[in-house]
């Protein structure tokens, strides 16, 4: 039994000033609100503008996350990323992030597994802490998709929109009662054989370009309820509970109709699922930081609470986290 665990004390969140409606896109390309809300949920999405980065994105959300938990950004000592959209090849945004916090302690680096992408950093944090190597995190989902997106290609540019969301991490002694804060468990799968499914068809290595994003939509819509309901079985195995004892779910925000799938094939309730995909459309890693963000902040998310996330995206990746609030 782990005698630490992950507490998440705060979050935050920062979104891009323009606001980018389906009637907007409908300018753009041949589509339509009908088209896009029916299909995916997606009413209206953040794009970023050129002052507006995934590094400037992450460290507005981490600011927040910061002051809610009423730390200095001193008190951090270990910084992880998750983004498929970083500002530059190399050096890692987390640096970047960790720079304009005025660290220079620690440790910070990016992690890449797109839209699994917080829920692989989460995981990886939770390691780190549990492990006693370090003390406080912050995880940060951030994304500029906008800039991978080609904006001739309506099926997939009406899917993403651009953001960041934070949580910060605190080791704490866990002293094995059932009702302890903190994260319970994670569980993380990947499958490279789908890589054609979903994914950006440059990079440094291979066109030198930053390319766009493909997606075969249907068959990643087929894979992905089997593949989410699956690794939440698994967080559910490990620790012992099932669908009704969740308090929150908090899924990343693809598409509605896979959100909705997938609650009702676990037995979920619908009314304790945390959607925002309809204002905020698929922001990849930034997804579920987000919407945790919107929950607590109006109130749904309390500590004491359980509170499951999962995600899946391209590679493919997915995974779970059981998280008590
Ligand atoms: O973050 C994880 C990765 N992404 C996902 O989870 C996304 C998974 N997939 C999906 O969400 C859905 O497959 C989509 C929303 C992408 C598409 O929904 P669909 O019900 O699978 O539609 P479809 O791709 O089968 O397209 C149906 C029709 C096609 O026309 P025809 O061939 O039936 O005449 C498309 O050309 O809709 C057409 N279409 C559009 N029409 C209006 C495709 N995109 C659009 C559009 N506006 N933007």
């Amino acid at each position: 039994m782990k005698t630490t665990r992950s507490v998440i004390l705060s979050t935050g969140a920062s979104l891009p000033r323009r606001v980018v409606t389906n009637d907007d896109l409908s300018k753009m390309v041949d589509t339509s609100d009908d088209w896009i809300v029916q299909r995916t949920g997606i009413k209206e999405r953040h794009l970023a503008d050129d002052s507006e980065t995934t590094a400037s994105l992450g460290v507005a959300a981490a600011k927040v996350a910061l002051a809610e938990a009423k730390l200095e950004p001193q008190d951090i000592d270990l910084i992880i990323l998750a983004t498929s959209t970083p500002d530059h090849t190399f050096p890692a945004s987390a640096t970047e992030i960790q720079a304009s916090l005025g660290i220079t302690h620690g440790v910070a680096f990016d992690l890449q597994a797109v839209c699994s992408g917080f829920i692989f950093a989460l995981a990886t944090a939770d390691k780190f802490l549990t492990s006693g190597s370090h003390r406080r995190a912050l995880v940060i989902g951030s994304e500029t998709f906008s800039r991978i997106l080609d904006w001739s290609d309506r099926g997939t540019c009406v899917l993403f929109g651009d953001g960041a969301g934070a949580v910060v991490l605190e080791a704490r002694e866990h002293l094995g009662v059932k009702a302890e804060r903190g994260v319970i468990t994670t569980h993380l799968r990947s499958d490279g054989r789908h890589k054609g499914k979903l994914y950006v068809d440059g990079g440094p290595s291979s066109t030198k370009t930053v390319g766009h994003l493909r997606m075969e939509g249907k068959e990643v819509f087929r894979h992905a309820v089997g593949m989410i309901t699956d690794v939440i079985k698994d967080a559910f195995a490990a620790a012992s509970i099932n669908a009704s004892d969740i308090d929150w779910f908090v899924p990343h925000q693809a598409n509605r109709r896979i959100i909705d799938a997938s609650a009702d094939k676990l037995g979920i309730s619908r009314d304790k699922v945390v959607v925002t995909v309809e204002k905020h459309g698929n922001t990849s890693a930034a997804s579920i930081p987000l919407a945790l963000d919107a929950a607590v902040r109006d109130g749904r998310i309390k500590e004491g609470q359980l509170v499951l996330l999962e995600a899946m995206g391209g590679g493919f990746t997915w995974g779970s986290a059981l998280i008590r609030w």
